[in-house]
């Protein structure tokens, strides 16, 4: 049974959607381990509701590449096959991508490359485009860059606020989460250059 670590800083919806498609077998793969960077992240509490091995690894003052080789350590020691962040609000070190090439994914809530970083359905929004969405990659060193496995359109309506638009979104986060990692899992898929290219 292959093997998934979670990295996560938050409310972890999308972690939590990632768990109940492994409860139902539409992934095909056990979570060997959750970790927060911070303490109070409600992820981490469910995780453990979840039965699921939980830990907090908390960055505040560490350096990039020495919290990434902590929990690089931990991911390594509960032989994780792929990591995927879900709400992840820090940047990777390139040696952390390296421990894992093409072995990490992480969601986005905005079609990319538009606005990557923070805050993506503002930006949507103050930027007037009618259409966003949401995104899952491939994670490099690079902010919310790497190649993209799935992806999915959400109108953006004229009374829309960033909250009912990430709202949206986050509906369609939790279902092409669990697309990609059964991509990702399978194997089934060849990247060139920026392209993922699916095998039958
Ligand atoms: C999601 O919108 C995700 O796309 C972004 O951070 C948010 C995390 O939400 N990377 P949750 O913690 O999964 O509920």
């Amino acid at each position: 049974m292959k093997k998934l670590g979670i990295l996560l800083s938050g409310r972890g919806s999308n972690f939590e959607a990632i768990a109940e498609s492994v409860r139902v077998g539409r992934i095909e793969a056990e979570i060997a381990l959750v970790i927060s960077n911070r303490p109070n992240a409600k992820g981490l509490e469910t995780a453990r509701k979840l039965g699921l091995k939980a830990e907090c690894i908390p960055s505040a003052g560490l350096e990039r590449e020495e919290y990434d080789r902590l929990t690089a350590a931990r991911m390594k020691q509960e032989g994780v096959d792929l990591v995927c962040l879900a709400g992840f609000m820090r940047l990777l070190s390139a040696w952390f991508v390296e421990q894992y090439p093409q072995r990490i994914l992480n969601i986005h809530p905005s079609l990319l490359p538009s606005f990557p970083g923070l805050e993506a359905q503002r930006q949507a929004i103050e930027h007037g485009v009618r259409y966003s969405g949401c995104t899952v990659h491939f994670v490099d060193e690079k902010l919310d860059a790497g190649p993209i496995l799935t992806q999915a359109v959400v109108e953006v309506f004229d009374d829309d606020t960033e909250a009912t638009l990430a709202a949206r979104i986050l509906e369609h986060e939790h279902r092409i989460y669990t697309e990609a990692i059964q991509i990702a899992l399978s194997g089934r898929y060849r990247i060139e250059g920026r392209r993922v290219v699916r095998l039958s």
